[in-house]
């Protein structure tokens, strides 16, 4: 209950940040998907990819980048939904996260889309090996707020 009174609160003490470049989560998180999704990595806003991306995601959890991120099928269930129902196709900045992603592509990495690309190609190639980088995939290193979806460039800090 106290969860549900707090989101708008946040966004009101926040309107900036949410009409620009606002918190890229929806409105509405999914528990199971912040606790599963966000076990081994920042849980990644639905927002960034396709629809078609999060279903092969969620159809091969076995085989996840390497690791076994498989779930029971119910919580797959649950947690294909709320992807689906929060994808990049939904989201109020589709059109530029979808540019350059060809109909028939899924892609698996936020990181490989162009829209990523273009977003951090003022980033240079060592930066992203630095120690406390490690990889692209490591938002958490630089967006300070990415565990509540805000990658305000006003909060990044790159790490040395
Ligand atoms: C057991 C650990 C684990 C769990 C649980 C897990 N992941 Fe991952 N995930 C990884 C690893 C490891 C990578 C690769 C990270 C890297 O390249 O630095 C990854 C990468 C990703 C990427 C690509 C990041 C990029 O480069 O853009 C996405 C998207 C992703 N995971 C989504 C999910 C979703 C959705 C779930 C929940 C169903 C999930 N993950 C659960 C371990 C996990
Ligand atoms: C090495 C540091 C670094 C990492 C790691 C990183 N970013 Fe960024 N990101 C930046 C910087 C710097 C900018 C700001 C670029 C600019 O000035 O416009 C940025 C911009 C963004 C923006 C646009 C913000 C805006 O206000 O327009 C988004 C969204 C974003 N990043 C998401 C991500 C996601 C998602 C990940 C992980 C999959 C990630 N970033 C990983 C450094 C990083």
């Amino acid at each position: 209950m106290k969860k549900l009174l707090l989101l708008p609160l946040v966004f009101a003490a926040a309107p900036a940040l949410a009409d620009s470049h606002g918190s890229t989560l929806p409105a509405a998180a999914n528990p199971k998907w912040k606790a599963e999704c966000g076990a081994c990595h920042v849980a990644y806003p639905p927002a960034l990819l396709p629809e078609r991306s999060w279903r092969k995601m969620m159809g091969s959890l076995e085989r996840h980048f390497g690791d076994d991120a498989s779930l029971d099928p119910a919580s797959v269930k649950e947690i294909t939904d709320f992807l689906a129902q929060n994808s990049a196709e939904r989201s109020s900045r589709s059109a530029k996260i979808l540019r350059g992603i060809g109909p028939a592509d899924a892609p698996q990495r936020i990181t490989e889309t162009p829209w990523f690309q273009r977003k951090h190609d003022e980033i240079r190639a060592d930066v992203w090996k630095r120690p406390k980088v490690g990889s692209a995939a490591n938002c958490t290193a630089c967006h300070t707020g990415a565990e509540k979806g805000d990658y305000n460039e006003d909060r990044v800090r790159i790490p040395r």
